[in-house]
């Protein structure tokens, strides 16, 4: 009898808590007034919820606006940016615009780019650009950008960084040093002026300004269901730490 009675005590537990889950998913309940508003924590719904399809609709969208020879910019890129698409790039959607405070003169149909950092840097910009059309994967752009920061964003560079990645150099190479990686230029000097930007580098987390000093505890805060990257983030001695 008292095995019963033990055995019906959990099914009533297990009642109750299957009751109150659906009644988290009951909108109409929740709007009406008529049951006492459920709170979740982040925490909560990750298990709850937990579907990787739900990342589909859930992307963070991240936009870069930087020039390759911009020390905060080299900082930034190779210590943060980098690093966080390597871990999160399933999750995010990725814009890099390799252009900064650069200007764009057009003459007789010819385009012609002043950088801030000189010649070398419009034409370590054109590199980055092809780099991103030519890969076609913009977290191994992202990688290989990050790398060519690292050695001032020359030919040497791209020799090095594609022979790390085993890629080859060759194609991102001829790209900028023809039309084609002035195009590319042209296009992202015209996206970077509709940003309006007044600094680099210039960073936009789901279009909001960022300062990039904390810049995987900003992308993660973003997510109303954390990936587990982000999962390992919070629960991370570190992270406990700082956030005491
Ligand atoms: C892009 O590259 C990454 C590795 O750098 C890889 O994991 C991913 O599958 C690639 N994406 C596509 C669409 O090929
Ligand atoms: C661009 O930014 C400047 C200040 O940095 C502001 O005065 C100007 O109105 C902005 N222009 C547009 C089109 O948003």
């Amino acid at each position: 009898m008292v095995v019963f009675n033990y055995i019906s005590f959990i099914l009533f537990i297990l009642f109750t808590l299957t009751t109150a889950r659906f009644q988290i998913g009951d909108e109409s309940n929740a709007l009406d007034g008529t049951n006492n508003a459920v709170h979740l924590s982040k925490n909560d719904l990750y298990f709850l919820n937990y579907k990787y399809e739900n990342y589909q609709d859930a992307k963070v969208d991240v936009k870069l606006y930087y020039e390759c020879l911009c020390q905060g910019c080299i900082q930034f890129d190779k210590n943060q940016f980098n690093p966080v698409v390597q871990k999160l790039n399933q999750y995010l959607n990725i814009n890099l615009y390799p252009y900064g405070n650069a200007k764009t003169i057009e003459h007789d149909g010819q385009y012609e780019f002043k950088c801030q950092h000189g010649p070398p840097e419009c034409y370590g910009n054109k590199l980055h650009a092809c780099a991103i059309d030519y890969l076609q994967n913009i977290t191994k752009a992202v990688q290989f950008n990050a790398c060519m920061m690292d050695y001032k964003s020359n030919d040497d560079a791209a020799d090095r960084c594609a022979k790390s990645m085993s890629l080859d150099s060759s194609p991102i190479k001829t790209c900028a040093k023809n039309e084609r990686g002035t195009q590319l230029l042209k296009y992202y000097g015209d996206e970077s002026k509709k940003a309006n930007f007044s600094f680099v580098p210039y960073i936009l987390i789901n279009g909001k300004l960022n300062s990039g000093d904390n810049f995987m505890e900003d992308v993660c805060a973003e997510f109303s269901v954390p990936p587990p990257p982000c999962v390992d983030l919070y629960s991370s001695p570190e992270y406990f730490h700082e956030n005491e």
